[in-house]
């Protein structure tokens, strides 16, 4: 698995150094709001499983899962919901959990469904952001690192469902995914 990696991007230690003080700011800011915390399913699974445990305040979870990219690396454009809340958002403040924005499409989708449905606010914090892959206007609340156009893997991201467990973010050798 380690073999099929070019380069490092950040290391398990600088994560974790990032994820702490967003979990700080996280804390500070949705004091007194009882947030619902949805994971976007499931590249934010292990983002979302260190920031909770660095957020000091109560809170619910929630998950969703959306169709995104499939086996492929670049974005359909077509966002379809596979899982839905199992609570209602209703006067809630909402904060949405991500791995990385590239395109935007995804979370633009996702804020106009919880908006839809009268959620009092919706946040969202990503670890990573691809700024230069946008093709819809969004901002991320809150964010870790940025990116360059690059496809990575690793802490809770994949390509074709491999390396969501290494601990670190890497980018992918190009003969990796231009196999046939
Ligand atoms: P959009 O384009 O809708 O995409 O902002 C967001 C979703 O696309 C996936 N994504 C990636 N997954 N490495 C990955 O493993 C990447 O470099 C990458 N870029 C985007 C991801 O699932 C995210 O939720
Ligand atoms: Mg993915």
């Amino acid at each position: 698995m380690q073999n099929d990696i070019q380069s490092i991007l950040f290391t398990e230690e600088e994560i974790q150094h990032k994820v702490n003080e967003l979990g700080e700011q996280l804390s500070r800011d949705f004091d007194n709001r009882n947030p619902l915390v949805i994971c976007v399913l499931k590249g934010a699974f292990v983002f979302m499983s260190d920031l909770v445990k660095r957020m000091t305040i109560p809170l619910e979870i929630d998950f969703m899962a959306v169709s995104s990219y499939g086996q492929a690396t670049r974005s359909s454009g077509v966002v379809k919901i596979i899982k839905d809340l199992d609570v209602p958002v209703e006067g809630r403040d909402v904060l949405i959990v991500e791995d990385i924005i590239d395109s935007g499409l995804t979370l633009s989708y996702l804020i106009d469904v919880l908006e839809r449905r009268n959620a009092l606010s919706v946040s969202i914090v990503t670890l990573f952001d691809k700024p230069a892959g946008r093709s819809v206007e969004l901002e991320p609340d809150y964010k870790g690192f940025t990116l360059p156009h690059e496809f990575v893997v690793g802490y809770g991201l994949d390509y074709a469902e491999k390396y969501r467990n290494l601990p670190y973010i890497g980018i992918l050798k190009r003969e990796v995914y231009a196999k046939p």
